[in-house]
């Protein structure tokens, strides 16, 4: 219930209007996002690195209705790899991009925005040696974020998906995208969604996500096991396992501020492991998602605005 009420929150402008002027560095933004410039995300990156993990960075500004605003996050995507190059951290870091904030969102015209937009960030990450993964938004996205992928994916072969579990559709997705050469991030998916389209029961979601894993795993492609779920985390090792994976063949995945000493302990254990960095002023959606899987920090949260 506080879960629903809180993703419903998430696209209010009304709340996010009262509560959106909190810098970053207060109480629990700070815990799940890394700051606002590209400076805070480079020196993250760089602390990441000594405790052995990769890093996945994201600009925030999703849900962009404004054509200049969508262009300007682009030349924060242009920016922010330019100074990973100076900072010799691409390979270290890629970046991950949701559509939303870069043109999807415009309306009729929204998807050849974003497509030209999203080229002109996979161009410069691959110049700078590095790979752009499309974040997936709500499902009434899904198809077009796919579409998107196929034609970033024939000059850029290394971008990458992300598929979301709670999804009936996922399965099939997976099925399609298992293919040589195509990296997948599996999540459970981290949107409000209706019964018509998304499994609503916990333990369904795991079951999908298992069933997933073991296309992925099984296929050909790179897997990268986006979860905090101990349970998932180790059936997908061993579903790597199975099919003769070795640790270079697949990468474990965590948010920023979630788990961090099972993070370090896992890299040490010799796993690959990203872990997903936000960063920017943009934080309300994205936060209001993480209170969502953990309603326990809505206490901390509410603190932090009475203290702001
Ligand atoms: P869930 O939240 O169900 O937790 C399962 C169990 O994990 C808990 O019961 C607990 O045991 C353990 N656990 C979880 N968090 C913990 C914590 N902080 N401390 C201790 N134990 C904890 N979503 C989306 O819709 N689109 C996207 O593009 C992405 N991208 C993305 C990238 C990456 C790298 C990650 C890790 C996640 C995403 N997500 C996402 C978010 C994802 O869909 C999902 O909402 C969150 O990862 C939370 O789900 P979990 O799989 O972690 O399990």
């Amino acid at each position: 219930m506080l879960r629903r009420s809180l993703l419903a929150l998430s696209r209010s402008d009304r709340v996010k209007g009262l509560v959106a002027t909190m810098p970053v560095s207060s109480g629990i933004v700070a815990r799940y996002v890394a700051g606002e410039s590209t400076e805070d995300a480079v020196r993250t990156v760089g602390t990441l690195a000594d405790g052995g993990l990769l890093a996945s960075l994201d600009h925030l500004g999703e849900d962009c209705h404004d054509r200049t605003q969508a262009d300007a996050n682009v030349d924060a995507y242009l920016k922010l790899i330019d100074a990973l190059t100076v900072s010799r951290e691409t390979g270290r870091a890629e970046v991950s991009v949701k559509l939303s904030a870069i043109g999807q969102a415009l309306g009729r015209d929204g998807e050849r925005v974003a497509i030209d937009n999203a080229r002109r960030i996979c161009r410069g990450a691959d110049d700078a040696r590095t790979t752009v993964t499309l974040d997936m938004e709500d499902h009434t996205t899904t198809d077009s974020t796919l579409t998107i992928l196929r034609e970033l994916r024939t000059d850029f072969p290394a971008t990458g998906a992300v598929v979301q579990a709670y999804l009936h559709r996922t399965e099939q997705d997976c099925r399609d995208l298992a293919y040589e050469g195509s990296r997948v991030r599996l999540c459970k998916g981290a949107y409000k969604e209706p019964a018509s389209v998304a499994f609503q029961r916990r333990m369904d979601v795991d079951r999908s996500y298992v069933r997933c894993a073991m296309v992925l795993m099984a296929g050909a492609g790179y897997p990268m096991i986006a979860t905090h779920d101990p349970r998932l985390i180790d059936i997908s090792m061993m579903l790597a396992k199975r099919n003769g994976r070795s640790t270079e063949e697949f990468e474990l995945q965590m948010l920023y501020g979630m788990r961090p000493d099972e993070q370090r302990r896992l890299a040490e254990l010799g796993h690959r492991m990203r872990v997903y960095v936000p960063y920017g002023s943009q934080w309300y959606g994205y936060l209001m998602r993480r209170l969502a899987e953990r309603p326990s920090n809505v206490t901390f949260f509410a603190r932090s605005l009475l203290t702001k």
